[in-house]
Parts: C-alpha cells; sequence; structure tokens
C-alpha cells in the first residue's frame, strides 16, 4: 500500500482518487492545488485528510510517498520533476511529457533517483489487455499486418483542449491512444505518414496517419476534436483479427475471428473510467514493491515510442508545442 498525494485536482484526479478508494487498498492521503481553496474542496469532496495551497507543499508532505500528476500535459515534467527531486514516487498522467525527450528526462532522473515512473495509460493496465496480450503473445493471430485505431471526441472551445497554451489538439489527449495502440501491437516504428486539418488559426484539430512497422506490418490511426467518432480498433495477422468495439480504450469486451473457425468472445462489461483507472495505481504499487524504476506492464520503452512516433506525425504536420517543442 502506498500513500499518494494528488498534484493537479482536476477532471481526471476526481475520477483517479474514486476508482483507486472504490477498488484497491492505496491511500489517497493529500492534494495540492494552485489555489488553497480548491485543495480543500477536492479533499472535503473525496475525505482526503490534507489539503495543500500549493505544489511545493504537496511534493514536500513527508507522509506522501508517491505523487499522481494531473495537471495538463505542459505541466508534467515540472510536476514529475518536482516530486522525483523531493524523493517521492510519480504517476503521470499521459502523456508523460510533450515529447520523447522530456519523457527520457523524466526516466532518466527516476532511474538516477532509485524511484518509480510510470504513465498513468489506463487502458494498458486493463485486464482485457491482459487477455489481449496473451493472445498475442501465443501467435494465434499468425504474422500482425494491420491495426486499425480511432479515437475522436468533439469538445466545445472552451475546453482546454482548445488551448494552444496548453499543448491542445487531438494528440496529446486522444490520438497517444491509437498510437500506443498502434505500436504496442505492431512494433517498432519503420516510418510515419500524416496528414491534418486545424481547428482554427492556430490549432490542429484532426489527424489522420499511417505508420509503417519494421515487421512490415501497417497502422492506421485516427484522432480528432472535431466530431465524435466510432472509437472502435482492430489488431489483423494472417490467420485472425481482433476486433475491440467502442469505447475500445475502456474496459469492455473485444472479438476474436479466427480465419478459420468460430469466433471467440471476451465477456466484459462497458466500464468508465472509475471502473478503470485503478488499474495503473495498483501496478504502480506492485513496481514500488519490487524495487523497480518502471512498470513492467508499460515500461519507459513504450512510452518513449509512443511519443517519439507522435513528434514524427508533428514534425511532419508542423504542429509545434509551447516552448518551440
Ligand atoms: N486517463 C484519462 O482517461 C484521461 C482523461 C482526461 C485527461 N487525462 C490527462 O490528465 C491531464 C489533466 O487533464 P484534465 O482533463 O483533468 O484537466 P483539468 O480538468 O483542466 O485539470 C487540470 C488541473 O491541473 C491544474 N493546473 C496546473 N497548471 C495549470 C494550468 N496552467 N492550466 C490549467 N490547469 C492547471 C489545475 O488545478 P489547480 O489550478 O487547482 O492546481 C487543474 O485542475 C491531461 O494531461 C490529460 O491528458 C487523462
Amino acid at each position: 500500500m502506498l500513500r499518494w498525494g494528488i498534484l493537479g485536482p482536476g477532471w481526471i484526479a476526481q475520477r483517479f482518487v474514486g476508482a483507486v478508494q472504490a477498488h484497491t487498498g492505496q491511500q489517497v492521503v493529500a492534494v495540492g492545488s494552485r489555489s488553497v481553496d480548491r485543495a480543500e474542496r477536492f479533499a472535503a469532496g473525496l475525505a482526503i485528510g490534507r489539503a495543500h495551497g500549493c505544489y511545493n507543499a504537496l511534493v514536500a508532505d513527508p507522509d506522501v510517498d508517491i505523487v499522481y500528476i494531473s495537471t495538463p500535459h505542459t505541466e508534467h515534467l515540472r510536476g514529475a520533476l518536482d516530486a522525483l527531486h523531493a524523493g517521492k514516487h510519480v504517476l503521470v498522467e499521459k502523456p508523460f511529457g510533450l515529447n520523447a525527450t522530456q519523457a527520457r528526462e523524466i526516466a532518466a532522473a527516476a532511474n538516477a533517483a532509485g524511484l518509480f515512473a510510470g504513465e498513468a495509460m489506463w487502458t494498458r493496465f486493463l485486464p482485457k489487455f491482459d487477455v489481449l496480450k496473451q493472445i498475442l503473445d501465443s501467435g494465434g493471430l499468425g504474422p500482425i499486418t494491420t491495426v486499425s485505431a480511432d479515437h475522436g471526441e468533439y469538445f466545445t472551445t472552451d475546453h482546454r483542449i482548445y488551448d494552444p497554451t496548453l499543448a491542445g489538439g487531438p494528440m496529446l489527449d486522444l490520438g497517444t491512444y491509437p498510437i500506443a495502440l498502434a505500436i504496442w501491437a505492431g512494433g517498432e516504428v519503420d516510418g510515419v505518414s500524416a496528414t491534418g486539418r486545424p481547428a482554427n488559426d492556430e490549432l490542429n484539430g484532426q489527424i489522420s496517419a499511417i505508420i509503417d512497422h519494421t515487421s512490415g506490418a501497417q497502422s492506421v490511426v485516427t484522432t480528432t476534436i472535431l466530431s465524435n467518432t466510432p472509437v472502435v480498433a482492430s489488431i489483423s495477422g494472417r490467420d485472425g483479427f481482433v476486433h475491440l468495439p467502442a469505447p475500445w480504450y475502456h474496459p469492455g469486451p473485444f472479438s476474436v475471428f479466427p480465419r478459420d473457425g468460430e469466433p471467440l468472445h471476451h465477456v466484459e462489461p462497458i466500464g468508465g473510467h472509475v471502473d478503470g483507472l485503478h488499474f495503473s495505481a495498483v501496478d504502480a504499487a506492485r513496481s514500488v514493491a519490487d524495487g523497480r524504476s518502471e512498470s513492467a506492464v508499460h515500461p519507459h520503452a513504450d512510452i518513449v515510442a509512443t511519443l517519439s512516433a507522435m513528434d514524427a506525425i508533428r514534425a511532419q504536420l508542423g504542429i509545434e508545442f509551447p516552448g518551440g517543442l
């Protein structure tokens, strides 16, 4: 059991704490906000013992073992490094950093300090992905040829995702899921070909990309903030394919369609964030107990590979994040 501190009490933090409290023996003991009022409101609503009015006080709290970083993307690097330098393990919301360089920096800091740093890419830790991994590892689908994955969601322009100063656009909030799936199932990236469409004068709104893998497989990934899309995924190989119905990145069912033979169905109710965010917290606690600096399920190399592919796609589309990144 670890004692958790929450850094950045926003939308996802509320659901993360709810999931951890409902489904695990982990303890959320403190929250830190830039405003003491917001920290106190969040703490009161979720029965958290301590509310700090600044992030420095949270990372310095001696009763906190691990800090969950749930600030906007642009703040992940600073939050993670501050917590690691204060001697705390970290679980960072996706994306781990704005780019591969930032991800490597966080990983290196954790390694140097002998502390854990993980990315809360919750999908990867869901039980259905453990089942899926066993199917892929068994070789039952044959060599993988094609991965197809989509994540599109309509947002109104007042949402954080429309703010270029917070690295808005679909890539880091939504696109990270299909791209991470493509690399997980298709393997090492050989090259990317991407095209995009703007949301307005200053922000990308939509990306479609083909990822070529060194294995010979190809992935097709789409992401947009301009409309709700089906949010389905599939992984196809010579001997069969897996279909993940919407919303594929949540808890839920999937089916295997062998080329010769009857379909197999993984039966699981579709769940929301509060039904699934805790698995990454439990993985972090196991990793810490085992003395590891990274997750065995979602290691630093996977995190860096996904961000490297996103860097390559952004370079093709001329998408820059704050600070010229
Ligand atoms: N795993 C998932 O399914 C999932 C879903 C949604 C989001 N996320 C990730 O979680 C992160 C946060 O997303 P969110 O939707 O929870 O955001 P949010 O609701 O805007 O919350 C972010 C929090 O960060 C703090 N913050 C620090 N610096 C800030 C700044 N410059 N501008 C605005 N807020 C700032 C704010 O808290 P104080 O001001 O009180 O300190 C705010 O409450 C993102 O990186 C996103 O990718 C993950």
